[in-house]
């Protein structure tokens, strides 16, 4: 048995709490009460300020890190400082330690700092992007990758992560459409809850507290521009994006971040009606809620309260409990309360909910809980992380395009030419990298270099710049001569991974012009190019299409990216990734996503041109990939969908069945997918939902029958009176490869 003494400076005086660890339960309501005697023990002011959170640079000038929103530093003493309640932004175990302890010595109260890190695809082993890992259609991948970034995480000092981000995004000009997997709310929150309880390790001592955001609505920003105005209907929000916060709030997220956007006019971080009434009345969260950066100096910008004071006094009233990177409530709050206008039991339960994250974290018994920068030696980037990284990589690539070039035959070839600015370069990691490092990332010439060893002859040819503005062609010329000799040629295009993420917003969501002037240059002397595309968003690339022979889209597939790619390109590996975000013909139909309304005119046929018909003249109306689209080294057949009945009845269910069959030569996977349609209801219904999804193997030849069951409660939505309930009638059952699938049957609800 282990004994533990717990040390807490209060008041000057030594609180000596002795317990036995073995005794858990004891343990439990001993510390809980320690957090209310904490409590009655702070002053107003120690109070206030457990609910700021600063930037690191604050107590520091070099953090590891970069600042992840305004940097300025504002008006705050060096009291206000070491008396704050949480930090972001600050790299390793070493920083975190120091920080720690510097904030120890110095603070009154000794309540450990709060660690807070943006953790969203991997710490130093860096994962593909979230709407990568969406394609995969795994979710127990997400976990498990989640699972990997915590341990990374923990020994580098972390404690909470601000992950997982489950905005719908449905517009591909948005910036952080790459931190989402994807525009289908129902698949956020399975993949959202993923994150959380892979985050958590079931509880071990390396998992994190998370922080689900953006709450709410943040990826409806008008015209896809980061940050902009969100406007939409309670009934949109309820179906179509609170739905994945819920499902994260049910999977035990400990924090709720608030979203820069308005929401009916209100800006989150102050809205009542999401926070208070939502978020903790109907849903019962009762962690903490924290704005997000700078949001609440932002309200002011929003022209929705004049001063800081008044921005104190809204947050309070919508319940948001930690200000990040503002000085509302430091400022004001304690003016606020003698004034009246804030209860103190407000300010009470709030700090109460951050005392108890951190005891909950074990912060009291142990304030650097598992930083330790010999263990993030052994831990960060091991062999077994940097697997992981391969196989979430290979199976997040989606092959868009492929006229039987792929998969490469090794033996076939004696000379391969790799083009193109994303050819040999360790920017892959995409945006959010967090401590990844592009000296640490497999390029994909080292991939290919690796896979093929001396058998085959490799070129590697730059050819252009990735950058948006590139116009520089001076490398074409050795580009052409490379691609002139090569047997194949692989083209690593797409956008530059600092291109897409946070205020990175696109009008122009094509290939930058001088990648397709290069593609040119290239084909004039060899047409068998395969492209490797990397990219944070879905791209318009039609011309893409027709100009070349395979598209495999690797997204920004993140440290092990380039032996990722050399197993798919050489078949070692089967694409079998689907996409979660629909890829635009034109950036013109964006906003654009599968799970649309009806139109009263719809377009009959996208080959011509109707008139008064819900159309575009100049384009058609459907995507270039739709969601679910991937395609696979080999072929799936389906059979037409079997049900068990043609009716089901509100507390029955019914199943429906196809047999999926490999006809192809190559082993393979395939994610079935189910999607439903409501004929008719009080009000409309989206051409299809996806209610279901399983990923099989199949070797060639081989055939399994894949069921899903179907109950009414799959069939809910909030009706004309708001209510959620499933409403009786016809319904179609789509069962098929892609959301473009029309393998249907119908069915009722009686
Ligand atoms: C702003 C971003 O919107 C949010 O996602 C992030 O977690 C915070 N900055 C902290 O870095």
């Amino acid at each position: 048995m282990r004994f533990y003494i717990i040390l807490y400076v209060t008041f000057g005086r030594f609180l000596i709490v002795a317990y036995f660890a073995t005794y858990k339960s004891k343990k439990i309501i001993e510390v809980t009460m320690d957090v209310k005697k904490i409590l009655s023990q702070m002053t107003t002011e120690e109070k206030i300020l457990q609910l700021l959170q600063i930037n690191s640079v604050f107590f520091k000038d070099d953090v590891g890190s970069e600042a992840t929103g305004p940097r300025a530093k504002f008006n705050i003493s060096e009291s206000q400082v070491f008396a704050a309640g949480s930090l972001l932004n600050f790299m390793g175990a070493n920083v975190m330690i120091e920080l720690q302890n510097e904030y120890l010595a110095r603070s009154e109260k000794k309540i450990p700092l709060l660690f807070m890190q943006d953790i969203i695809h991997g710490y130093r082993t860096i994962f593909p992007i979230p709407l990568g890992l969406g394609a995969s259609f795994d979710h127990e991948l997400v976990k498990q990758c989640s699972a990997m970034a915590a341990k990374e995480a923990a020994v580098g000092g972390v404690h909470v992560t601000f992950t997982p981000m489950v905005d719908t995004a449905r517009d591909a000009r948005w910036g952080r459409v790459m931190e989402t997997t994807g525009e289908d709310h129902w698949l956020n929150g399975i993949m959202g809850a993923a994150t959380i309880e892979g985050f958590k390790r079931d509880g071990d001592e390396y998992g994190l507290a998370t922080c689900v955001k953006h709450y709410a609505g943040y990826g409806a920003a008008e015209a896809g521009r980061d940050y902009n105005t969100v406007d939409m209907s309670e009934r949109t929000a309820r179906e179509y994006y609170l739905p994945a916060y819920k499902a994260c709030v049910d999977a035990g997220a400990d924090m709720v971040m608030t979203s820069f956007n308005v929401f009916d006019g209100i800006p989150a971080a102050a809205n009542k009606k999401l926070v208070h009434d939502i978020l903790r009345e109907e849903w019962g969260f009762d962690g903490i809620v924290i704005s997000d950066y700078a949001a609440f100096n932002e309200m002011i910008a929003h022209g929705y309260a004049k001063d800081l004071k008044e921005v104190a006094l809204r947050a309070t009233q919508a319940g948001v409990d930690i200000e990040m990177m503002s000085m509302a409530y430091s400022r004001y709050l304690q003016q606020l309360i003698s004034e009246g206008e804030v209860d103190m039991a407000w300010l009470d339960a709030a700090v109460e909910r951050v005392l108890k994250l951190k005891d909950k974290l074990g912060l009291f018994e142990n304030p650097y809980r598992k930083a330790s920068e010999k263990e993030s030696e052994r831990i960060l980037l091991c062999s077994e992380h940097r697997a992981l990284a391969r196989k979430a990589a290979e199976d997040s690539a989606v092959l868009l395009e492929n006229d039987g070039i792929l998969p490469l035959d090794k033996s076939k070839l004696k000379k391969i030419a790799i083009i193109g600015p994303l050819a040999d370069t360790g920017e892959l990691l995409g945006g959010w990298k967090g401590g990844g490092r592009e000296e640490e990332t497999v390029t994909v010439a080292a991939g290919i270099k690796a896979y093929c060893g001396d058998d085959v002859k490799i070129e590697v040819i730059e050819g252009c710049s990735a950058m948006l503005d590139a116009k520089d062609e001076s490398g074409f010329k050795a580009a052409v001569r490379a691609a002139k000799k090569a047997d194949a040629v692989i083209m690593c295009l797409g956008e530059h991974q600092g291109d897409s993420g946070e205020g990175n917003s696109k009008m122009d969501i094509e290939l930058p012009a001088i990648q397709y002037k290069l593609i040119d240059a290239v084909k004039k002397v060899n047409k068998n190019i395969a492209v490797l595309l990397f990219t944070g968003r879905p791209l318009t690339i039609p011309r893409l299409k027709k100009e070349v022979r395979a598209v495999l889209n690797m997204w920004f597939p993140g440290t092990e990216g380039g032996n990722a790619a050399a197993n798919l390109l050489f078949g070692e590996v089967n694409p079998s990734g689907k996409l979660t975000m629909t890829f635009p013909y034109s950036v013109g139909q964006c906003p654009i996503y599968y799970n649309h309304y009806r139109t009263g005119r719809p377009r009959k046929n996208d080959e011509r041109r109707w008139g008064y018909q819900s159309s575009y003249i100049d384009g058609p109306n459907a995507p270039l990939y739709p969601f679910g689209y991937g395609k696979s080294y080999t072929e799936f057949e389906y059979s037409p969908v079997t049900l068990s009945a043609t009716a089901l009845d509100e507390s029955g269910a019914l199943t429906a069945e196809v047999t999926v069959k490999n006809i192809g030569r190559t082993a393979g996977k395939e994610t079935v997918q189910l999607y439903i349609r409501d004929l008719f209801g009080s009000t409309v219904r989206p051409v299809k939902e996806l209610k279901g999804y399983k990923k099989i193997f199949l070797n060639p030849g081989e055939e399994k029958s894949v069921v899903f069951t179907v109950n009414s409660d799959m069939l809910a939505f909030y009706g004309a009176d708001l209510k959620k309930k499933a409403e009786k009638g016809e319904f179609e059952l789509f069962i098929g490869p892609s959301s473009a699938t029309d393998n249907c049957v119908k069915f009722e609800l009686i």
